[in-house]
Parts: C-alpha cells; sequence; structure tokens
C-alpha cells in the first residue's frame, strides 16, 4: 500500500487520534528536522511518526552512530514503520510515557524532539502533561519542534497552544508558513523550558 493510502487508511481507522488526512510534506519536514544535530552522535526522538514521512527527512540529516527512536500509538502503524523503515527504533508507545520509554530504551540524553502529534485533539491537561514529558527529555540543551496548521490560528484553541508553549519554553520560534504542504503549516521550534 502507497505512504499516502495507509495514512489515509489510519485516519478513517482512528480519525481521533491521527488529526490530519495526509501525511507532512517534504518541505515541512525539513524544517520540522533543522533542529537535528549532522554530527556527533546525537540522540533523537520522534513523537507520533504516523508513515514516516518526517522520519526519512530526520534520517538523511543523522550522521551514523545516531540513535533515532520513534514513539507511535498506532499499532498498525508501528507494524508499518517496522515493515517499511528497518533503520528506525519504532516503539509501540504513548507520548505521555515518553520518560518510561526513554528508560526502557536505555536513553539518557535526547539531542531533539521532532513532534507530529495532533495537538489540536488533546485537552488542556494531556498537552502539558506531553510537553512536561518533552522538556524533561531535551533538559537545557535539546530542541522541540512541532507543527501546527494555519487555518488553526483562527481558532481559540490553537492561540491558546501557542501561548501553552511559550509558558512553557523560554524559546519559541514560529516559522514561516509551509506553503507546500496540505494544509499549510508552520513549525513551532522550542528551547530551554522553564524551571
Ligand atoms: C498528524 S499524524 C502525523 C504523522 C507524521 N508525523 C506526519 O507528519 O506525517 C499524528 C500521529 O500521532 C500519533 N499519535 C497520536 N497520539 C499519540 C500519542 N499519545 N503517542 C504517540 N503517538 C500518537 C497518531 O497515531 C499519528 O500517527
Amino acid at each position: 500500500m502507497s505512504e499516502t493510502r495507509e495514512f489515509l487508511t489510519a485516519f478513517l481507522r482512528r480519525p481521533t487520534t491521527m488529526g490530519a488526512v495526509a501525511p507532512s510534506s517534504e518541505r515541512l519536514a525539513t524544517v520540522l528536522a533543522s533542529v537535528v544535530p549532522t554530527a556527533g552522535s546525537p540522540v533523537v526522538v520522534e513523537l507520533g511518526p504516523g508513515t514516516g514521512a518526517v522520519s526519512a527527512v530526520i534520517a538523511e540529516r543523522l550522521p551514523p552512530g545516531a540513535r533515532h527512536l520513534a514513539v507511535e500509538l498506532d499499532a498498525d502503524l508501528v507494524a508499518y514503520l517496522r515493515r517499511t523503515r528497518p533503520e528506525l527504533e519504532v516503539v509501540h508507545g504513548d507520548a505521555r510515557e515518553l520518560g518510561k520509554v526513554l528508560v526502557e530504551q536505555g536513553v539518557d540524553r535526547v539531542d531533539a524532539v521532532i513532534c507530529g502529534l495532533p495537538w489540536a485533539l488533546f485537552d488542556d491537561a494531556t498537552q502539558a502533561e506531553i510537553l512536561a514529558e518533552i522538556s524533561r527529555a531535551i533538559g537545557t540543551t535539546g530542541a522541540f519542534t512541532t507543527f501546527a496548521y494555519l487555518h488553526g490560528m483562527a481558532l481559540g484553541a490553537a492561540r491558546r497552544f501557542r501561548s501553552t508553549l511559550r509558558g512553557v519554553f523560554e524559546e519559541v520560534l514560529v516559522s514561516a508558513t509551509v506553503w507546500r504542504n496540505v494544509p499549510p503549516a508552520f513549525v513551532y521550534v522550542c528551547r530551554r523550558p522553564r524551571a
């Protein structure tokens, strides 16, 4: 099955955890992956990899010896990723339990968290819970990127999420709009969780 068809099938199966009908474009994935270190032996964690559109771009940047973990909730997508992207360390798990996942995988340092989670589908408490896990994972030296759809900014929930990010991280940068994505989107680049 093609990647787009696999994604759409997953959306029809679980619309409330997918939050999108198509995978991210290569252009959006490139902006999301811009914080991935290209030297040394970095550890990168992807949350909600879906069919792996962003994973592919991350993998292209990573130097030999890096670790690339991908934490996905949907069992069918986990099976798809294991079949199509054997280089990826795919974990069938929940972003809400990121700390536990990292301990189980023997990871004690994370350089970047690249996140494709459907924030708009999460309530405030779940957003806060996952952001706390991400903050603990990246510490003071790592970076975290995630995306939002442009049309969502007309809604209060998306504006609230932006202000939540600014409450959690000292630095929150907003990328230019990526028009070559369906629908158009932009990326948040976050660093230095507040104490
Ligand atoms: C909008 S899709 C993004 C897929 C991919 N990153 C992309 O950009 O094409 C959201 C993904 O997050 C996954 N997901 C949703 N809630 C999750 C959670 N709590 N933990 C891990 N993955 C989750 C969904 O199963 C889905 O694969």
